[in-house]
């Protein structure tokens, strides 16, 4: 890995990478599917959230997916297994240094790894290699930009600004999503089609006012409390009220929204 993963590997988080992709599994994925018998990488698979949905909507294809964590490997076996799929391998490996040949895939998928790489060309390319020509390459980043709300919230802003300094300082970008299409042309690929993904979440939507707003979102906020304070980059104080400020949109009059963007593209 080229840079610490700033979210964590603690069990807190598993449970926030879980409830993200179950909230969001119609959205991000409602158009991924590959063909019976393709071979598919997905890099970065975390504890499984996404691959469990992946694996899903394309019961034939083979799956195989990585991630630097040997933990979080064996806790996506577990995930994996227990929704009974069996079109999924699991190999612990560096997105910078994968144990596969060139152009072993026909496919790879990347949701929420990019905006943690200090490289994320570098990665992009890496990953092209390992695609057959004319495969095709699916990338899914959120953007901390693109958060508004209501009741709006200096503070609550202020908040979410500590997660994006953090993530710079650790060598990410969390504002990644809106540089989908410059990094994958940068990195070489053709027919870029990057479509954003809006949430919008009010109380007529309480699944996505637990899921998103207070237990995906907020929740990830939250979490850099410790590390935003040791840092001196933020008050006690005024984070304390911009996490209050941001669980006080998923009251009955509030609304939350937040742009992903999703990408594909094609290595010509
Ligand atoms: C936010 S998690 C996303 C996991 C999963 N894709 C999801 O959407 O739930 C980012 C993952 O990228 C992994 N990661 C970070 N750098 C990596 C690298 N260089 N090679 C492989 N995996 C990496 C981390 O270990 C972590 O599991």
């Amino acid at each position: 890995m080229n840079n610490a993963y700033v979210h964590g590997y603690h069990s807190r988080e598993n449970i926030r990478l879980q409830d993200q992709a179950n909230a969001l599994v119609e959205l991000l994925h409602f158009d991924t599917s590959y063909p019976a018998g393709s071979r598919v990488l997905e890099a970065g698979c975390g504890i499984g959230a996404q691959t469990v949905t992946l694996a899903r909507n394309s019961p034939n294809a083979l799956i195989t997916s990585i991630d630097i964590s040997a933990d979080s490997i064996a806790q996506a076996k577990r995930n994996v297994e227990a929704a009974g799929i069996k079109n999924v391998q699991f190999r612990q490996a560096d997105i910078f240094d994968l144990p596969f040949g060139r152009e072993s895939f026909d496919h790879v998928f990347v949701c929420f790894v990019l905006e943690h790489l200090s490289l994320p060309v570098e990665a992009l390319r890496t990953l092209k290699n390992l695609l057959k020509d004319g495969g095709t390459i699916t990338v899914i980043e959120g953007d901390h930009g693109s958060a508004y709300f209501y009741p709006d919230s200096a503070d609550a802003h202020k908040a979410i600004q500590c997660q994006v300094e953090l993530q710079g300082r650790a060598g990410g970008n969390a504002l990644i999503g809106r540089e989908l299409y410059p990094i994958l042309t940068r990195a070489g690929f053709s027919a870029i089609q990057v479509s954003p993904r809006m949430v919008y979440v009010d109380s007529g939507k309480p699944q996505l006012v637990e899921g998103f707003t207070k237990n995906t979102f907020t929740a990830m906020i939250e979490g850099v409390r410790d590390a935003a304070l040791a840092a001196g980059i933020v008050e006690p104080r005024v984070f304390d009220r911009g996490i209050k400020d941001l669980y006080r949109t998923a009251e009955s009059d509030g609304v939350f929204c937040y742009t992903f963007f999703k990408a594909c593209a094609l290595k010509a």
